[in-house]
C-alpha cells in the first residue's frame, strides 16, 4: 500500500450547459466520481469534489440559436437544469459552479496572462475561413459543405457524421456557411498556440514511463497512441463573440478556447469553495484525479497537464480513470438523435428510486469496454439483485428482530464454528471493498458488496432462526444478532453506492451511519439497542413500467426515421399535355374486401360518376374494408384495365406515402358530386 495522502481533489468533467444530462455521463463520470468520494470521505480523508457547467464553447452557441435564444439563455436555463438533477441524484458535489463566473473569468484570464508573459505561446498568423455576410470567422460546426471521402452534401467542417471521417473545413468541397449561407472566403487571423511538441518528451516520461502501471489501459494506451504520433501546438484562442476575452492587447473578438477555458473551472470552482483553494492545487501532497468520459482523454491527460506544467505552480493528475461509453438498447447515446435516458425524466418516472439507477449503472459500469443499458436489465438488476438479495436480508434481519425481541438487540451466547467462520469472513469485507474503490474498480466493489448481503442471506438460511425460534430460542439470539451486525456494516459500506437506501436503513437500525473503519467489527450494534421500524429500501418494478420506457424509445426511433427520411428528388419535366392526359376523378367507395390469400389488396368498388367499377388497390395494411366505405377519394379513370390476381381492375386510386411508409387518400376538402374532374 502507498502512503496515504494527505488531501484529495477530485474533480468531474464540467458537462456542456447545452442540454440535459444523460445515463452514459452518469455511468461514466459522475456515478463513479460520486462513489469515490464518499468513500474518501467515510475514511476521513481531506477531499474536494468540484464541477460545474462548461458555458462556453462552440457547442453552446450552436444550441442557442437552434432553440432562437442568446447563449447566456441557454446557459442559463441549463445550468440550472443539470444542477437540479444532479442534486435529485445525490451527486455529492461541493461545489457544482460554472465558467461564466467572474472567479472564473479572473482566474482563467490570469492563467492566459501568464504563459503569456511569461512567453510559453506561439503567436501564429493561419488562414481561416471567414463569413462575408455574417462578418466572423467560422468554426469548424459553422461550415458544411460535401465530404471529400463519401459525397455526403451535409458534411461539417470537424467530421462528416455520415461516414465518420474527421475533417478539416478546407477539406469540404463547396463549403456553406451554415450562419447566412455565403460561400466562405480565406481570411487571415493571428492565434497563439501553445506547443505541445515542446512538452512531447517530457510527456512521455511523465506518462508512459510514469504512468504504465497505475492509469487504465484504455487511457493509457490513447495517450500513447497520440504521444508517438507526434505532438503539433495546439491553438489556444478562436475568434468568436462567447468566451472569455484573450486578455492581451490586439486580441478584440478573440475568446479562450473552450478546451483552455473550460479545465481551468476546476480550479475557478475550488476557489468559490474554499479560501484554502490553493493548497488543493499546488501542494505537492494534493492527490488530484479527474474523473471523465473517454473523449476527453487527451484534453485531461496531454493538453491540460501541459498547460499545468508551463503554468508552473499546479500539482498534475495522479490518475484519470476515464470509462468507456454506454450505448441504450444497442445504440449509441445521442442527444441530437433524442438517443438517451435523460436524469431528471427518469427522476420523475422513477420517483424515489435514484439508487435503483445508481445500482444498474454501477454494476454494468462501462469501466473496460463500451456496454449497453437495457430496460430489461435494468429490472431484473433490480428485482433480483437489489430486492432479493440486499433488500430481502436486510428486511429478515429487522422484521424477525422486531418480531422476537420487540426490537432489542439480543445478546450473542457461545458461538459455533460456522458463526467464527462468518464473522471472520465480514471483518474482511471493509478492507477489500476499499482496496477496488482506490483502484477505481468500482463495479467490482459493488458486487463485493452484495457479496457481503449474499452471506447474510445465506447464513440465515442455513441457521434457519424463523424454524429454530420453536425448539431453541437461545440459540436464535445468537444468531439474530450476527445478522444485525451484517446489517451494520452493510449500512456503512453500502453508503457510497446506495446513499438513500443507507439513509433508510440508518433508519431502521436507529443508528447513525458509521465511519468505513467501524465497519466488519462484531460489536456494532450493542446489545439491548433499540432499533427502528422497518421500511421498505427497495420494491419490484413492475412490466408496466418498464414497457413504458421501452415504447419512449419505440417513439423516438420511429420520430427520427420520419425526420431523417429524404424527399425524393423531383423528376423529370413534363408538358402540359402530358399531365392532361391523366383523367383523374373524384369518385366514392361504395363496397370494400379483402382480396383471398394477399396481405396488401383490396378489391374496391367506385362509383367514379361515369360508371360503378372494380379497382383492386394496394391498401390493405393501412384500412380496414368497413372503416372505409363511403369516403371519397381520387381516381385515375382512364388507366388501361389491369388484371391482378384475376380480377380486373379499372383504375388506380391516388394515396399519399407518409415518412413512415403508411398511406392516406388524397380526397378532396369537402364533398363533391362524383365524376368531378381533378386538374
Ligand atoms: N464539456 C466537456 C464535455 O462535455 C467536458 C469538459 S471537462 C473540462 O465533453 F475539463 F473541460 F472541464
Ligand atoms: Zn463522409
Amino acid at each position: 500500500m502507498t502512503k496515504t495522502p494527505k488531501r484529495y481533489t477530485i474533480t468531474a468533467a464540467l458537462p456542456y450547459a447545452n442540454g440535459p444530462v444523460h445515463i452514459g455521463h452518469l455511468a461514466g463520470v459522475y456515478l463513479p466520481a460520486d462513489i469515490y468520494v464518499r468513500y474518501l470521505r467515510s475514511q476521513n480523508r481531506d477531499v474536494k469534489f468540484v464541477c460545474g457547467s462548461d458555458e462556453h464553447g462552440v457547442p453552446i452557441t450552436i444550441r442557442a440559436k437552434k432553440e432562437g435564444i442568446t447563449p447566456q439563455q441557454a446557459v442559463d436555463k441549463y445550468h440550472v437544469l443539470i444542477k437540479q438533477s444532479f442534486e435529485d441524484f445525490n451527486i455529492s458535489f461541493d461545489i457544482y459552479s460554472r465558467t461564466s463566473s467572474d472567479t472564473h473569468r479572473e482566474i482563467a484570464s490570469g492563467f492566459f496572462k501568464k504563459l503569456y508573459d511569461e512567453g510559453k505561446f506561439v503567436e501564429q498568423t493561419s488562414e481561416q475561413y471567414y463569413d462575408e455576410k455574417a462578418q466572423q470567422f467560422l468554426a469548424d460546426r459553422y461550415i458544411v459543405g460535401t465530404c471529400p471521402k463519401c459525397g455526403n452534401e451535409n458534411a461539417y467542417g470537424d467530421q462528416c457524421e455520415s461516414c465518420g471521417t474527421s475533417l478539416n473545413a478546407t477539406d469540404l468541397i463547396n463549403p456553406k456557411s451554415t450562419l447566412s449561407g455565403a460561400v466562405p472566403v480565406m481570411r487571415e487571423t493571428k492565434h497563439w498556440y501553445l506547443p505541445l511538441n515542446e512538452y512531447e518528451p517530457w510527456l512521455r516520461e511523465w506518462i508512459i514511463d510514469g504512468h504504465k502501471q497505475d492509469w487504465k489501459t484504455n487511457v493509457y494506451g490513447q495517450c500513447k497512441s497520440w504521444i508517438d504520433q507526434g505532438l503539433q501546438p495546439r491553438a489556444v484562442t478562436r475568434d468568436l463573440d462567447w468566451g472569455v476575452p484573450v486578455p492581451v492587447e490586439g486580441a478584440e473578438g478573440k475568446v479562450l478556447y473552450v478546451w483552455f477555458d473550460a479545465p481551468i473551472g476546476y480550479i475557478s470552482a475550488t476557489k468559490d469553495l474554499t479560501p484554502e483553494w490553493e493548497t488543493y492545487w499546488k501542494d505537492p501532497e494534493s492527490k488530484l484525479v479527474h474523473f471523465i468520459g473517454k473523449d476527453n482523454i487527451v484534453f485531461h491527460c496531454i493538453i491540460f497537464p501541459s498547460m499545468l506544467k508551463a503554468h508552473g505552480d499546479y500539482v498534475l493528475p495522479d490518475n484519470v480513470p476515464a470509462n468507456e461509453f454506454l450505448n441504450l438498447e444497442g445504440d449509441k447515446i445521442s442527444t441530437s438523435r433524442n438517443w438517451a435516458v435523460w436524469l431528471h425524466e427518469y427522476l420523475q418516472d422513477f420517483e424515489g428510486k435514484g439508487d435503483v439507477l445508481r445500482y444498474v449503472l454501477c454494476a454494468n459500469a462501462p469501466e473496460n469496454k463500451d456496454n449497453d443499458f437495457t430496460w430489461k436489465d435494468f429490472q431484473a438488476r433490480n428485482n433480483n439483485e437489489l430486492l432479493a438479495i440486499l433488500g430481502n436480508f436486510i428486511n429478515r434481519a429487522v422484521v424477525l428482530t422486531q418480531k422476537y425481541y420487540e426490537g432489542a438487540v439480543p445478546t450473542r451466547g457461545e458461538l459455533t464454528d460456522y458463526d467464527k467462520e462468518v464473522l471472520a469472513q465480514l471483518e474482511k469485507f471493509p478492507a477489500s471493498i476499499a482496496d477496488l474503490i482506490e483502484r477505481y474498480r468500482f463495479r467490482d466493489a459493488l458486487s463485493e458488496l452484495m457479496n457481503l448481503a449474499r452471506l447474510g442471506n445465506k447464513y440465515l438460511a442455513d441457521t434457519e432462526p424463523w424454524k429454530l425460534i420453536k425448539t431453541d430460542a437461545e440459540r436464535v439470539k445468537t444468531i439474530m444478532n450476527i445478522a444485525l451486525q451484517i446489517s451494520a456494516s452493510l449500512n456503512i459500506l453500502m453508503e457510497p453506492f446506495l446513499p438513500t437506501a443507507a439513509q433508510k436503513l440508518s433508519n431502521m437500525l436507529n443508528k447513525p451511519i458509521g465511519k468505513w473503519a467501524e465497519a466488519g467489527a462484531a460489536d456494532l450494534l450493542s446489545d439491548g439497542h433499540v432499533i427502528g421500524t422497518p421500511e421498505l429500501m427497495f420494491e419490484k418494478i413492475e412490466d408496466a413500467a418498464v414497457d413504458a420506457q421501452v415504447q419512449k424509445l419505440l417513439d423516438t426511433k420511429k420520430a427520427n426515421d420520419a425526420a431523417n427520411a429524404v424527399v425524393e428528388p423531383a423528376k423529370e419535366d413534363i408538358t402540359f399535355d402530358d399531365f392532361t392526359k391523366m383523367d383523374i376523378r373524384v369518385g366514392t367507395i361504395l363496397e370494400a374486401e379483402k382480396v383471398a390469400k394477399t396481405k396488401k389488396l383490396l378489391k374496391l368498388k367506385i362509383d367514379t360518376g361515369i360508371d360503378q367499377r372494380t379497382v383492386v388497390s394496394g391498401i390493405a395494411e393501412f384500412f380496414n374494408p368497413e372503416d372505409i366505405i363511403g369516403q371519397q377519394v381520387s381516381i385515375l379513370v382512364n388507366l388501361a384495365p389491369r388484371d391482378i390476381r384475376g380480377i380486373t381492375s379499372q383504375g388506380m386510386i391516388l394515396m399519399a406515402e407518409d415518412a413512415d411508409g403508411s398511406l392516406a387518400f388524397v380526397q378532396p376538402g369537402k364533398k363533391l358530386k362524383n365524376g368531378s374532374v381533378v386538374r
